[in-house]
């Protein structure tokens, strides 16, 4: 099967400090895959390379190879404007903006994209509020600001935010992390639906909601404070929890490091 991303030799530095080395991997189409590893191992980073959100922090670059869907993401005449619309992302804290309506917020992106008639808006405001679960909460007062609502709420808005410009990749750097247990529950429960729909890459430090809601499971970890965090293993996540490759997989999940 054709394979919706497909990373090379991802190597990424912020100034002359390598954050990550040599990292390859594939993602398959509507699938769940968990970034999980101790603190400081590149996942976030990694996660930035993906559509290319790593170069603008100030030094940010990057060497290898990201395709998706066969398409290098770094080629040249590449704008990462667009990349950024076919990968989506979603952050730790919910962000709405906060001075815009729970409606304007998720129409924000499609503005950008073009010119879209009131009744078509309206639409595509419903349909990804529905996506994200948050439509019966919120249809009596889209007019009002997104940030009086709950923080799993406005994380399931900047859910739907992200998915009414229908991007290919939904990235999320450890969404529920700011979340009481029951919001949590219901984006777990929301990534569920959503991966019939979209490809979701998420960053996770939660293992049990790595083997919740994930179909593979990727490991990073350093060698030693100061190297380069590496990708140590993938694999499908039933396997990563009961049988790693791996000896520091197992560690790092059983908890005896990390
Ligand atoms: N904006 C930044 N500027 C410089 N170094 C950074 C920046 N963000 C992260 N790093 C460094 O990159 C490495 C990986 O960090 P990060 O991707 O945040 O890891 P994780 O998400 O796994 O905790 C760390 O050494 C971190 O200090
Ligand atoms: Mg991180």
């Amino acid at each position: 099967m054709a394979k919706r991303i497909d990373v090379s030799g991802l190597t990424a530095y912020y100034g002359s400090h390598k954050a990550i080395e040599d990292i390859s991997m594939t993602v398959e189409p509507r699938s769940v895959t968990a970034f999980i590893g101790p603190s400081g191992c590149g996942k976030s980073t990694f996660l930035r390379t993906l559509n290319r959100m790593h170069e603008v922090t100030p030094g940010g670059r990057v060497e290898g190879k990201v395709l998706l869907d066969d398409e290098d993401l770094y080629g040249t005449g590449i704008d990462p404007v667009s990349v950024r619309r076919e990968v989506g992302m979603v952050f730790q804290r919910p962000n709405p903006f906060p001075t815009m309506s729970i409606f304007e917020n998720v129409a924000a992106g499609l503005r950008l994209n073009g010119n879209y008639k009131k009744s078509r808006l309206n639409d595509i405001v419903e349909k990804s509020l529905r996506g994200a679960n948050l439509w019966n909460e919120v249809k009596d007062r889209l007019n009002k600001p997104g940030s009086g609502l709950s923080g799993g709420q406005q994380q399931r808005l900047c859910i739907a935010r992200a998915i009414a410009v229908e991007p290919k990749v939904l990235l999320m750097d450890e969404p529920c992390s700011a979340l009481d247990p029951i919001s949590t529950l219901a984006i777990e429960d929301l990534i569920g639906e959503l991966k019939e729909r979209f490809t979701i890459v998420i960053v996770t430090h939660n293992m049990q909601q790595a083997a919740r809601v994930s179909d593979r499971t990727a490991f990073f970890n350093l060698a030693a404070v100061g190297q380069p965090g590496r990708l140590i293993e993938i694999d499908d996540t039933e396997r990563i929890f009961s049988n790693p490759s791996v000896q520091a997989t197992e560690d790092y999940i059983s908890g005896r490091f990390g």
